[in-house]
């Protein structure tokens, strides 16, 4: 069977949709412990599963997904966990860059880039320039991201071009964050049974909808996406009205 009738057949059996999917992908430790194995290698594990998520929800056909891998809180790790997920971060991305081009998949950065490290940061812009005409699905990786970071640049931005009071409204605002150019978040997901949104997308995901897996990131599959999207598809979104 082609890709392309692949592709087709999963449309038909999602017909709710979300427009964008942001998630937290978390429990790569706990899944690594569970098995008695070092922390950096349920990373490692996480990784490998970033990219069959991706490949995923591209056939589905989704317009926007959003990954959460690193927060600005992040940091408080231990250095050697810091650097071992970030250079997994790195890999993945050197290694896929070119398979998601080809896949006309548009590839962005959200976070604070000039804090991750120079090979890192080479990595993500030569990834965002060569995909930045791209009409697939939009994938932003969230690396070094913090929404409450978030609005302060902005803010700083705003007050910093001299931005008058009376023009500073909702649709303004949104123009000077990270997420630029992104719709709003529809779905939010987070593995691993934690229910907290740990500092992600707090002004994009004002009126998501929530959905939170038991299992660890690395064991978040097909199956538990689709189970994921039958729920949403049975949410009744009201955004205040009636
Ligand atoms: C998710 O897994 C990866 C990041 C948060 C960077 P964790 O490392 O948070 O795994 P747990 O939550 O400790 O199991
Ligand atoms: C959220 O997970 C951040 C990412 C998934 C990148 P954490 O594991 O850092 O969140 P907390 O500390 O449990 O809230
Ligand atoms: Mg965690």
């Amino acid at each position: 069977m082609s890709s392309k009738v692949t592709a087709v057949s999963a449309r038909k059996k999602t017909p709710h949709l979300p427009n964008h999917i942001a998630i937290i992908m978390d429990g790569n430790g706990r899944w690594a412990q569970q098995r008695g194995l070092p922390r950096l290698e349920g990373h490692g594990a996480g990784a490998e599963n970033l990219r069959s998520v991706i490949k995923y929800f591209g056939r589905l056909g989704l317009k926007y997904l959003t990954l959460y891998g690193f927060s600005t809180e992040n940091w408080k790790r231990p250095q050697e966990e810091i650097d071992g997920l970030l250079n997994l971060m790195q890999e993945a991305l050197d290694k896929e860059t070119l398979k998601l081009h080809k896949n006309g998949i548009r590839i962005r950065h959200l976070g604070r880039l000039g804090e991750l490290s120079p090979g890192l940061q080479q990595t993500i812009n030569k990834a965002v320039e060569l995909t930045k005409d791209n009409t697939g699905m939009t994938f932003s990786l969230a690396l070094n991201y913090g929404g409450r970071v978030e609005i302060l640049d902005a803010v700083r931005k705003i007050i910093a071009e001299g931005v008058p009071p009376q023009k500073i409204n909702e649709q303004l605002f949104d123009s000077y964050l990270y997420t630029a150019g992104l719709p709003a978040v529809d779905l939010v997901i987070r593995t691993a049974g934690e229910l907290r949104i740990s500092n992600f997308l707090i002004w994009q995901a004002a009126y998501s909808e929530y959905y939170f897996a038991e299992v660890f990131w690395p064991d978040f599959d097909s199956k538990e996406i689709d189970k994921a999207l039958l729920a949403y598809s049975r949410r009744r979104r009201r955004f205040g009205a009636l």
